[in-house]
């Protein structure tokens, strides 16, 4: 029955009919008819007109699918046809809805031509698809084209600490003058920030609310001044040296920090005396202030100087004199201590506060200002 039909109404491939019909001992008949196609009218004559028209309109369906998907210029609009065609209310549902018309026979034939159809225009959306998929990602990619030509994003411009700013401006000033910049620990024997340095045993500065103890034996460094010591023992005079660091002490006010700044200087040699360390200071207090600055030398006490004295600095800001460090000719016990006979040299030492001299120079009211590190305040010394 019909085995005729299917290649005769559709021209399809009788290849195709042939393996979906494996039962039908048909291949004779379509090994004849494959070359030349049978007249569709002749073929015709056996089905119901149905069929024909269903499978006409099948026919038809591909060619349309074919310039509709063709037409579709992008996805969303490739999708509205895909929906006309495939959708539940598409062309190929109303085809096969009109199946229940057609005899038991002729039902497998149409669904078969369906699916075959069906397939051809899945194909077609398949590589619509893929093209304007292609399309579109290249398309974004022109869009999101980086123009390498503008100007870039600058990141902020950081700046030095004040404080480090003061340390770096007064260290050039000294090794100028030829001192040599050298560093210590910042936990230090309590021989070499104390003992060394003639400080008697009894001494306020050693008690424990000024003076912050780590292990048996050790201390925050209270001052530079233990590196004169450590210096001495690792030189041979005539030396001069400067050392720049963090001290602590236990207090803490508008005008003290448990941490600050010192930078210590000495110089041991033949014949170095009082003049020498005046003269120095003044220079470095000129260099660093600017000529004409007033400067007052005050008699004082430091265990490890002799005789010792205070420098104050005159501030047109504050009204009044400000004392920014402590100095001396070295003690001989502190020479001795340093390896270095006290008949034979002479060395004057002086200690001054960074973060002091910061404060001056800036007019910054209040210590704790430069260790807070409030952006705003910073940005000020850029
Ligand atoms: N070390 C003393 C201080 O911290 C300063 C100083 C240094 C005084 C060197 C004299 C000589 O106050």
């Amino acid at each position: 029955m019909g085995t005729t039909l299917p290649h005769a109404a559709t021209g399809l491939p009788l290849c195709f009919i042939h393996h979906d019909q494996p039962e039908n001992n048909m291949s004779d008949q379509s090994q004849e008819s494959l070359p030349q196609a049978a007249p569709v009218e002749e073929e015709t004559s056996t089905e119901s007109p149905e069929l024909r028209s269903i499978l006409d309109g099948l026919k038809s369906l591909v060619p349309q699918a074919r310039a509709a998907i063709s037409k579709a210029n992008d996805l969303k609009g490739l999708d509205a046809v895909r929906v006309e065609y495939l959708g539940k209310k598409g062309h190929l549902t109303e085809i096969n809805k009109r199946f229940g018309k057609l005899s038991t026979d002729e039902r497998p034939i149409a669904g078969r031509m369906l699916n075959l159809h069906k397939g051809e225009i899945l194909t077609l959306f398949k590589k619509r698809t893929d093209d304007l998929e292609a399309r579109e990602l290249e398309d974004t990619l022109l869009k999101e084209t980086v123009d390498v030509t503008l100007p870039g994003l600058r990141p902020p411009l950081g700046a030095h600490h004040p404080v480090a700013q003061v340390t770096r401006q007064i260290t050039d000033i000294f090794m100028n003058m030829g001192f040599s910049l050298r560093y210590g620990p910042e936990i230090e024997t309590e021989w070499l920030n104390f003992d060394a340095l003639n400080v008697p045993r009894e001494h306020p500065a050693r008690d424990m609310q000024d003076t912050l103890y780590a292990d048996r034996g050790y201390v925050l460094r209270t001052h530079t001044s233990p590196t004169q010591v450590r210096n001495m023992l690792d030189m041979e005079p005539p030396m001069a040296v400067i050392t720049t660091g963090k001290v602590y002490r236990h207090d803490s006010d508008a005008t003290h920090s448990p941490m600050f700044h010192q930078m210590e200087g000495f110089a041991v040699g033949e014949g170095i005396s009082f003049g020498h360390l005046k003269g120095v200071l003044h220079e470095f207090l000129e260099a660093f202030y600017g000529a004409g600055v007033k400067v007052r030398f005050r008699p004082s006490f430091f265990p490890f100087t002799e005789p010792s004295a205070e420098v104050d600095v005159w501030s047109d800001a504050h009204g009044g004199w400000i004392e920014v460090l402590g100095s001396g000719m070295i003690h001989p016990n502190v020479l001795k201590n340093g390896g270095i006979d006290p008949e034979k040299y002479t060395g004057f030492a002086f200690g001054l506060g960074i973060d002091r001299l910061t404060m001056i120079k800036y007019n910054v009211p209040d210590l704790r200002l430069l260790f807070e590190n409030d952006i705003r305040f910073l940005r000020q010394f850029q």
